[in-house]
């Protein structure tokens, strides 16, 4: 584990409770959180990124850095012979995607990427009723994320607001995930862009009340046109206070599909055919899983020589269409995707 931060406590439990992971290293800028989380799970301190991916007893580097580090860390990880599963964005441009991908490729190593909450049972559920025909042929979708900002609740909130963060990269990942498993990939894109704030307040932690300035647009609007036709609408806000908005919906010719928070692997489904929403029941995805899901699936993977399923194409995608989007924005037109993936395999019914 490269990264011991906010995020790595929901790792550690994962890994405590799948046979498939165990966790031999921790490193960190920060050797004090490397020593809480290695000594939580059992593990090894490594004193820095080239000492851990250097370790016999080191098979995959899990990335849990700040985005403006991803591609950095997993470079070092590939260039050592190590699969390399990472937090999301996969990394902050289309360059430093792509020589991810390319390294790996060379060196015969496996890349994964978050987010792994769509393999749980709420979007897959949802999947595979818009797969079923549940709702006719899907026309439309709607993606809302709104939130006030990260720094009222992270001590150390700055990451968010520089290259690599804003709404639309920090949690777009998930709800263009998951819109890439219900819909496909997209082929074009249009938006709208704003910044109001020109600086932020830490609100918890330390440093709460030291303010910081904000790099990046943070109410991000915008339409992406799906291969297969279907329009999706996403607004992702770190500007709202409050909504009712949901966070994804799918309507189709016969009917309309209430989708889950992709930030989560599990939620209600609701369906809305002949006059009435009604639950569905879980009928797909990852049972009870957390984040490292798909770290696991990627070990299990490799060991069965199939692919994995939190899949760095989709994640070189998504990151394009949200890169793709942002430049819409500040162009004022609509401008196509130059990326494309397939769409990901459904996941069955699993635990
Ligand atoms: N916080 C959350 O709720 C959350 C949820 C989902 C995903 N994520 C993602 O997880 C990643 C980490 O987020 P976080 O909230 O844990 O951030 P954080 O700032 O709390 O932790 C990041 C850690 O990485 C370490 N680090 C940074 N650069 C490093 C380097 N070069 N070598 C070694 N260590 C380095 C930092 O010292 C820090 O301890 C981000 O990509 C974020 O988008 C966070």
């Amino acid at each position: 584990m490269v990264g011991a931060g906010k995020i790595s406590g929901q790792y550690l439990d994962t890994v405590a409770r799948l046979d498939a992971l165990r966790l031999t290293a921790v490193t960190d800028l920060d050797p004090a959180r490397a020593k809480e989380a290695a000594g939580k799970a059992g593990a090894e301190v490594a004193g820095s990124v080239a000492e851990l991916v250097a370790r016999d007893d080191v098979d995959a580097v899990l990335n849990l850095t700040i985005p403006a580090v991803h591609a950095e860390v997993a470079l070092a990880a590939i260039a050592a012979g190590k699969h390399v599963y990472g937090e999301k964005p996969l990394a902050t441009t289309r360059a430093e995607a792509a020589a991810v991908l390319a390294a790996a490729r060379t060196a015969g190593v496996r890349v994964g990427s978050a987010p792994d909450t769509v393999l749980g049972t709420g979007t897959q559920t949802a999947r595979k009723a818009v797969d079923d025909g549940l709702i006719g042929t899907p026309v439309a979708a709607t993606a809302f994320m709104t939130t006030a900002g990260h720094e009222a609740w992270h001590p150390d909130p700055e990451f968010y607001y520089r290259p690599g963060g804003g709404p639309l990269l920090d949690m777009g990942p998930y709800y263009l995930s998951a819109l890439v498993h219900l819909l496909g990939p997209v082929v074009r894109v249009t938006g709208a862009a704003a910044t109001p704030r020109a600086e932020r307040e830490i609100g918890s932690g330390p440093r709460a009340g030291q303010r910081f300035p904000v790099e990046v647009d943070t109410h991000v609007t915008g339409v992406l046109q799906h291969a297969g036709g279907a329009l999706s609408t996403l607004i992702m806000s770190f500007d709202i206070h409050a909504a009712h908005l949901p966070r994804i919906e799918v309507h189709g010719t016969a009917g309309s599909l209430g989708v889950p928070d992709p930030n989560g692997f599990e939620g209600p489904v609701e369906l809305f055919t002949a006059g009435s929403w009604q639950p569905l029941p879980v009928s797909a995805g990852y049972r009870g899983a957390g984040r490292g899901t798909g770290l696991a699936d990627l070990a299990a993977a490799v060991a069965d020589d199939r692919p994995h399923l939190a899949s760095a194409d989709v994640a070189e995608h998504v990151l394009d269409v949200m890169l793709t989007l942002l430049d819409a924005a500040h162009e004022s037109r609509s401008l196509p995707v130059a990326s494309s993936c397939e769409r990901p395999a459904p996941v069955p019914l699993t635990g």
